[in-house]
Formats: C-alpha cells, sequence, structure tokens
C-alpha cells in the first residue's frame, strides 16, 4: 500500500482528497499547521472514511520537522502539496508572508525529496496563471500572465521552481494541477469550506447570504462583455476535484514512461456567470438569496472556463457532479454550520 504524505491536509481541498485516497487504498499522512483549519476535520475525515488518518501539526516549512517525518521509517511514496496560504486580497497587504510560506514550504519539500527517496508531488495550482486568457476555453499550452496578486505570483513562480527542479535531473516527477472554482462540500456535511472571517469567495458568500448571515450578496459589476453582464468562470465540484488527484497520484507512481513534470487544468469545461450561479442555487434548495449589483471588484478577469479534454483523455478523468448537486451540497454544509 502506497503511502502519501498530504500538506495542507485537514484544509478544504485537501480533507476531500485524504477522503477519497483512503477509499482508493492509499495510506495518509497529513501535515497542517492548522493555520487555516482545525484539528476536528482530521476526526471528520475519520467518521467518513472509517479511518483516522496519521495527523502531524506541523509546519512544512521547517526542515527539521518534515526530515523527521520523512525519516521516521515511514517510506513515504508520493506527495500532495496543498498547504499554502490562498487570500488573494490578504496577499496584497502581506507579499512577504505570501512567499514565505507558499515558496518555502515547497522548496522544503523538493529539498528532502531526493534524500527519501519520494518518487513524485502533485502540486495544487490555479486558473489564476492564466489571468485573462486570450482564447477560451483557455488549454494548458496558453500562456501564463502577469499575476494580478502576489498570491497568483506564487502559484506561478511555484510551477517554475518545479519545472527547473525537475530539469536538473532529481529522480523523482511532479504533477501540476491547476484548479478552476472549487466549490461545494462533501454529501455528508462533515467537511466543507471554513472560511475564515468574511468570506471572499463567491459560494461561501452566497450560502452565508442565504442562510441570513450576512445581509445581501454583492455581484461585482453588471457591465462586463457577458451574455447576462457578470463574471464567468468554471466551478468545479470539491470530490470531483479531489478525484482527480488520486488518478494523477497513481500516474505519477506507476507511470514509467510519462513525461516528469505534467500539467492538468481541473474544471467542467463549462462557463457559469455569477448571476446564472446565483439563480441555479434558487432553483436548487429553494432558498431565495439577497443580493445586489455593485461596482466592479479590481483584479477580477472577465472571463475564464476551462478546456480540460487532455485531463479527460490522459487522467481518464472528468467532472461529474452537476452544478445543481453541487451547490445543494454547499448548502448542506452551511445549514451544518448554524
Ligand atoms: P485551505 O486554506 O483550506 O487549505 C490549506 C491548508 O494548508 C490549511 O489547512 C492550512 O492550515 C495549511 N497550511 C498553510 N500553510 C501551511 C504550512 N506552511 N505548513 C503546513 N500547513 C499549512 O485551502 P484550499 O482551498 O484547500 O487550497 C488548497 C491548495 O489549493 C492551496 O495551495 C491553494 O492555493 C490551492 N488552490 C485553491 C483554490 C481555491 O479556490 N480554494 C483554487 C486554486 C488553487
Ligand atoms: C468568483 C466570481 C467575482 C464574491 C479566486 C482566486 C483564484 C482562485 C479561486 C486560488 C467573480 C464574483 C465573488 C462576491 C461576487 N483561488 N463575486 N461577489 O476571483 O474567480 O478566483 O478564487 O487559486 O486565484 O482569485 O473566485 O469566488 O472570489 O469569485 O460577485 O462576494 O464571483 O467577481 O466573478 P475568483 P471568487
Amino acid at each position: 500500500m502506497s503511502k502519501i504524505l498530504v500538506t495542507g491536509g485537514s484544509g478544504y481541498i485537501g480533507s476531500h482528497t485524504v477522503v477519497e485516497l483512503q477509499r482508493a487504498g492509499y495510506e495518509v499522512i497529513i501535515v497542517d499547521n492548522l493555520s487555516n483549519s482545525t484539528v476536528g476535520v482530521i476526526d471528520r475525515i475519520g467518521r467518513i472514511s472509517g479511518k483516522r488518518p496519521f495527523f502531524v501539526k506541523a509546519d512544512c516549512s521547517d526542515r527539521g520537522v518534515m526530515r523527521d517525518i520523512f525519516g521516521r521509517g515511514n517510506g513515504i511514496d508520493g506527495i500532495i502539496h496543498f498547504a499554502a496560504s490562498k487570500a488573494v486580497n490578504e496577499s496584497i497587504d502581506k507579499p512577504l508572508h505570501y512567499y514565505r510560506n507558499n515558496l518555502d514550504s515547497l522548496m522544503t519539500l523538493l529539498e528532502l525529496m531526493p534524500e527519501f527517496g519520494v518518487k513524485g508531488i502533485v502540486f495544487s495550482s490555479s486558473c489564476t496563471v492564466y489571468g485573462q486568457p486570450d482564447l477560451l476555453p483557455v488549454d494548458e499550452s496558453a500562456p501564463t500572465k502577469v499575476a494580478e496578486s502576489p498570491y497568483g505570483n506564487t502559484k506561478q513562480i511555484s510551477e517554475e521552481i518545479i519545472r527547473d527542479v525537475i530539469n536538473s535531473g532529481v529522480s523523482f516527477k511532479s504533477i501540476i494541477l491547476r484548479y478552476f472554482n472549487p466549490i461545494g462540500a462533501h454529501p455528508s456535511a462533515e467537511i466543507g469550506e471554513l472560511p475564515n472571517g468574511t468570506p471572499q469567495n463567491l459560494v461561501p458568500f452566497l450560502t452565508q447570504a442565504a442562510a441570513g448571515i450576512r445581509e445581501e450578496l454583492l455581484v461585482f459589476g453588471n457591465d462586463y462583455n457577458t451574455p447576462d453582464g457578470s463574471c464567468i468562470r468554471d466551478y468545479i465540484n470539491v470530490v470531483d476535484l479531489a478525484k482527480a488527484h488520486v488518478v494523477a497520484m497513481h500516474r505519477m507512481l506507476e507511470c514509467l514512461e510519462c513525461d516528469s513534470v505534467e500539467y492538468y487544468n481541473l474544471g467542467t469545461g463549462k462557463g457559469v456567470s455569477v448571476l446564472e450561479l446565483i439563480d441555479t442555487f434558487e432553483r436548487a434548495t429553494g432558498i431565495r438569496v439577497p443580493y445586489r449589483i455593485t461596482a466592479r471588484r479590481a483584479g477580477d478577469i472577465e472571463q475564464i472556463w476551462a478546456d480540460s479534454r487532455y485531463a479527460n483523455e490522459v487522467l481518464g478523468w472528468r467532472a461529474e457532479e452537476t452544478l445543481e448537486d453541487t451547490l445543494r451540497s454547499a448548502w448542506k454544509w452551511q445549514q451544518s454550520l448554524v
């Protein structure tokens, strides 16, 4: 049974991925410093899967602790590296924190991997690397654009660091996964997104507004060059996204002839506007969302959705959940919190 180190495994995407890894028979070790999650998530993962994953509270840029974890006879085969700070606005105020946390943690892992014979690392990247693409849907060959935020820049730099390290001839591989907009929660409502303070992302804000925690959802602009004037994104169900990590890990560990660094877009391939998403939520749940159109948000791109055919064809993965079911899962999760 292969052992996988999941950094940031008590976070939003990490926790869903740990459940799917366990279901596929992998043994999981989570390292998380709990800067944006709680230890209770580990118990919740255990309740879903029937097996509480091994958990170490640590910062994965702490080389001493990480060396200890790698060396403890754990025999780690692969890593999925979720651990990072991810709030776009905060990164503008605290750029050094973002560069330090997101890059140090990655470099620490990359430095230790050869020493302990780790075969590969799956890295959490983002569609933010594409900026506003020239062609839609955007595929993996599209150029990266100047980052809109220090956070976005850390994803671009991380991808470059991985590519340069792989090109230097190390013995391990990497798969870089570019997520579009992950939303929703596990159908059990045991795990989901836990925003810290006022949510910045659309769906957590929307469900809080629907629950009466926020007075109203502000829709940032209806004067974009899109059919209804609001921005378009590709909203991907978090469990579908988690499953992609399992197939990526399998490929990275088992495929001998594969390239040593591969890039995959993970999205549904469908663009959905903010107003369409609100309407879909209302139809799927029967709950009205109080909302108001307001000015554009600085830094927002107009529209983006994924060409995920490469992941469909090579990984044999595709997004399966409907937007309706995904938004129902987000609502069920929101209700479990109040
Ligand atoms: P999250 O904040 O819920 O999870 C990240 C986890 O990493 C948290 O539990 C946090 O405590 C932990 N962490 C942060 N820094 C750490 C460190 N130095 N050492 C150990 N643990 C640390 O975020 P998420 O939404 O699950 O995102 C996971 C990854 O996916 C991140 O790398 C993020 O940048 C990337 N990503 C997220 C989205 C999104 O919209 N959620 C989109 C694209 C990419
Ligand atoms: C989606 C749409 C907003 C909130 C961000 C990061 C990106 C990636 C995913 C990590 C936009 C609109 C939002 C609100 C609104 N993260 N909106 N009212 O901006 O596509 O991407 O998260 O890598 O890097 O930038 O996601 O959920 O913030 O916004 O109208 O209160 O919803 O304008 O069109 P975004 P989002």
